[in-house]
């Protein structure tokens, strides 16, 4: 397949050999948040957005498996860097034993956990971190990020969360969703968790609050004020935000309330952990969405384009101990953070911020001008490729996704009633033209 003449081409989606893969796999497999209708077929050409469903059906993918390929399929510096992994075991226990390759730590053609580590206080060196731990998935950087927080305070304290947030499904990250019922019902939680609203740059009217003194503040200098308060801010562990919600539906927060938040932590000692998982890592044209609000996280969880879970912050903020963290696979897995360092090494070389930055404001215009015409799309927003869209019900959410597959181009549901886009951050233009057309044509038929 080649990606400069590659053109979305379906015939039937799904079709009978997609539905025999959904009965095979959901026979045998619990019940999980699976696209039945559209499966990729792993031995067909795909390239860059570009894949083969197991019925021959050429799509375009505009979500990037939710951000978590952020090059697309069989990038070929990706491929070629895969195929001179050969040694086993691939997942070591990776935070007891420190592996090298070659006699010294120099720069080498198979980037190690410790290369990884490197690269990733290069890129959060901004918000001067020297010191990164790796785990396996995000929901275990934000274990690992609330729990350096809780031993950094000494005090079992509280935890802030947002509305509308999504932070994983372990029971830690779990405490801190504010976005479904079904991610926490009947779980135990974490105690001591405050859910302060979202300071939404649509809708901050939940976000000040008219005190029990007749005072107009944020909920957050509220909830923490001397006299009128409910908690000292020697109490709070840590305040956890999004700045654009993922899960919850892809909300942006406003800027100035963002830097008020975190200048009331600061000046009250509160570390503030930043959940980029989904926004981090050049999604949003720089390489963490917190740098768009001129603010300065004490903690960043990463992971999803990362390859690798990261719990990322200063050296001073992580416990000394040792044992105090710590997993078999941690660090552990030679291929992901093989890729996660060649990941951050092709976003520099080819310069991928300033093209997220570029591709996103042309696709945020074409969404923007067929918005003009289909009264069902609603506030188109988005920063960088991270964008999204509303749709007036969740059925004609349902009807657009499923008019956009039968033309060749996958979307992907988030919140309530919003649709994500989040095509490869090396997207071209050829690429977002043929977004342009099929996306017309899909919104056009509702
Ligand atoms: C913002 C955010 N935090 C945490 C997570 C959890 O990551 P994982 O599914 O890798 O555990 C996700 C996953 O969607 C996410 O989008």
């Amino acid at each position: 397949m080649n990606r400069n003449t590659a053109v979305p081409k379906v015939r039937r989606i799904s079709g009978p050999n997609a539905r025999a893969w959904a009965e095979f796999h959901l026979k045998y497999a619990a019940p999980s948040t699976y696209v039945p209708e559209f499966i990729w077929d792993r031995s067909a050409p795909a390239i860059g957005p570009f894949c083969t469903d197991v019925d021959g059906n050429v799509i375009m993918d505009f979500v990037s498996h939710i951000a978590s390929s952020p090059l697309g399929y069989n990038n070929p510096e990706l491929i070629s860097l895969m195929k001179k992994l050969s040694f086993l075991p691939d997942k070591y226990a990776g935070s007891d034993f420190i592996a090298g390759h070659g006699k010294k730590p120099k720069k080498s053609e198979i980037p190690t956990p410790s290369h990884l580590h490197h690269k990733i206080v290069e890129i959060t060196k901004t918000f001067g971190f020297d010191c990164a731990y790796f785990s396996n998935t995000g929901t275990e950087a934000v274990e690992n990020a609330i729990k350096i927080c809780y031993a950094y305070r000494e005090n079992n304290g509280y935890g802030i969360t947002a509305l509308g947030a999504f932070h994983g499904r372990t029971l830690g990250a779990l405490s801190l969703n504010e976005s479904k019922l079904v991610h926490k019902n009947w779980y135990p939680q974490v105690p001591k968790i405050i859910t302060m609203p979202f300071p939404d740059e649509q809708d901050l009217r939940r976000w000040f609050v008219i005190s029990k003194d007749g005072v107009t503040r944020s909920y957050i200098e509220d909830l923490m004020h001397p006299k009128v308060g409910m908690i000292d801010p020697d109490e709070t562990a840590y305040v956890i935000i999004e700045p654009v919600q993922g899960e919850g539906g892809y909300n942006i927060a406003d800027k100035t309330e963002m830097q008020h938040l975190f200048e009331f932590c600061h000046d009250n000692d509160i570390p503030i952990i930043c959940d980029e998982i989904q926004a981090g890592m050049g999604r949003t044209g720089k390489w963490w969405c917190s740098e768009h609000y001129d603010v300065k996280p004490d903690v960043i969880a990463s992971a999803k384009s990362l390859q690798v879970g990261a719990t990322i912050s200063k050296r001073g903020m992580f416990p000394a101990e040792n044992g105090r963290i710590s997993s078999t696979w941690g660090e552990g897995n030679a291929m992901a953070s093989a890729l996660g360092y060649k990941i951050i090494d092709i976003i520099q070389k080819k310069n991928l911020l300033h093209n997220a930055t570029k591709q996103g404001e042309k696709l945020k215009k074409i969404m923007a001008d067929v918005q003009v015409k289909q009264k069902q799309i609603i506030n188109v927003r988005g920063i960088g490729l991270m964008l999204a869209f509303e749709m007036d019900t969740e059925k004609n959410r349902k009807i657009l996704l499923q008019k956009c597959l039968k033309n060749g181009l996958l979307l992907a549901p988030c919140g309530h009633k919003t649709i994500r886009v989040l095509p490869p951050l090396d997207v071209t233009n050829r690429e977002v033209d043929l977004f342009a057309q099929l996306f017309e044509k899909s919104a056009k038929r509702i």
